[in-house]
């Protein structure tokens, strides 16, 4: 088939799926998130539908009950609010309404792959930072992207640890708690260049739904994310939409969600014992999130050493950085966590 119809930009996307690092019979998968779902989405998806709703695409913004909902948990009204189809589309409209092509994006490296494809396909002008740390303060036009807790490394960064001006910020918070002081804290010291990124993909564990949140104080940037929504993805799907407004509103979500985080910092203190206790591997400094990011050393490859101790992750390539890393996915049933801390443990 011919392929001179394919523009450069779409033949220069890069795009991995867990498919590529095949886990072995017998070993631990660490790629991704194998957590059990909260009890209140298995409750959620026991209730009737409102039918109806699907006879409209509803509105592009979201379901009004949803924005209260997220707006009362982020501290921020309803018209700053934007329901959109994952955290993709909300990151993906957020590089859109702050720059125009050419202007600089100031992105994590290592980072969440979405954030340097996005960019290039949005055609600005790449740059990075390293993660742990924050990033630089920049004289050029453009939009620098904060993923706090970050994927992969599970560093966090708020708002007063970061140099200001006037540039646009997007928070990537997908991997953030709600009904954490620290997303309080976050959210208190937004200012109108600042834009929140959110899933339900990830603390809420429902990644199937496609529910995710763009947000800002700034109701006009919000306007124009609707506007250019409208002609992405129209609304985000409306019994997705009903599912994640019955969890958020059920009585015990918030308690299983913590319940969650605290078995996440529980698991995150065990792998970095292990890792600390090992000859050949060091963990970057983390404090939340749902991963770790090991290097080996001596110039030795992490991945390589933990895939071979039948543990598998995500190499460091996957990041846009040095492929010898690996990601370790601290959220799994307890007895993985703990037989990879074992193994960790002795290499
Ligand atoms: C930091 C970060 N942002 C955004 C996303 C995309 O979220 P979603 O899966 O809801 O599209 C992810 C997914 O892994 C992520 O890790």
């Amino acid at each position: 088939m011919s392929t001179t119809v394919i523009s450069k930009r779409a033949a220069s996307v890069v795009a991995h799926s867990y498919d590529e690092f095949a886990v072995p019979s017998g070993a631990l998968d660490l790629r991704g998130d194998n957590s059990p779902l909260l009890d209140t989405v298995t409750t959620a998806l026991t209730q009737p539908v409102v039918a109806n709703d699907l006879a409209s695409y509803g509105d592009v913004q979201g379901d009004l009950r949803l924005r209260q909902v997220l707006g009362s948990i982020f501290n921020l009204p309803p018209e700053g609010i934007v329901i959109t189809n994952g955290g993709s589309e909300a990151l993906h409209l957020a590089l859109l309404c702050t720059t125009e092509p050419g202007d600089q994006a100031l992105l994590p490296t290592p980072g969440f792959p979405g954030f340097d494809q996005l960019a290039a396909l949005a055609a600005l002008d790449v740059a990075h930072y390293r993660v742990p740390g924050p990033p630089p303060a920049t004289s050029n036009t453009g939009v620098t992207v904060v993923c706090s807790p970050h994927n992969p490394t599970g560093a966090c960064l708020l708002p007063t640890q970061l140099h200001r001006d006037e540039q646009p910020v997007i928070w990537d918070i997908s991997h953030m708690s709600p009904y954490t002081p620290q997303l309080r804290q976050l959210t208190a010291g937004l200012t109108d260049h600042d834009l929140v990124v959110f899933s339900t993909s990830k603390l809420l564990r429902v990644p199937g739904a496609r529910i995710g949140m763009l947000a800002s104080a700034n109701t006009d940037l919000a306007a124009a994310a609707v506007a250019i929504k409208t002609h992405l993805s129209m609304s985000a799907s409306r019994l997705s939409q009903q599912l994640v407004t019955a969890v958020l509103t059920a009585p015990d979500t918030r308690q299983q969600v913590r319940v969650r985080h605290a078995i996440l910092d529980d698991h995150r203190r065990r792998i970095v014992t292990a890792v600390a206790a090992s000859h050949r591997l060091i963990v970057d400094p983390c404090d939340g999130g749902t991963h770790l990011y090991l290097h080996a050393r001596c110039g030795q490859d992490a991945y390589t050493v933990t895939r071979d101790a039948r543990i598998v992750g995500l190499p460091g390539h996957v990041f846009g950085a040095d492929p010898s890393a690996v990601r370790l996915c601290i959220a799994q049933p307890d007895k993985v966590i703990q037989a990879a801390a074992a193994i960790l443990a002795t290499l």
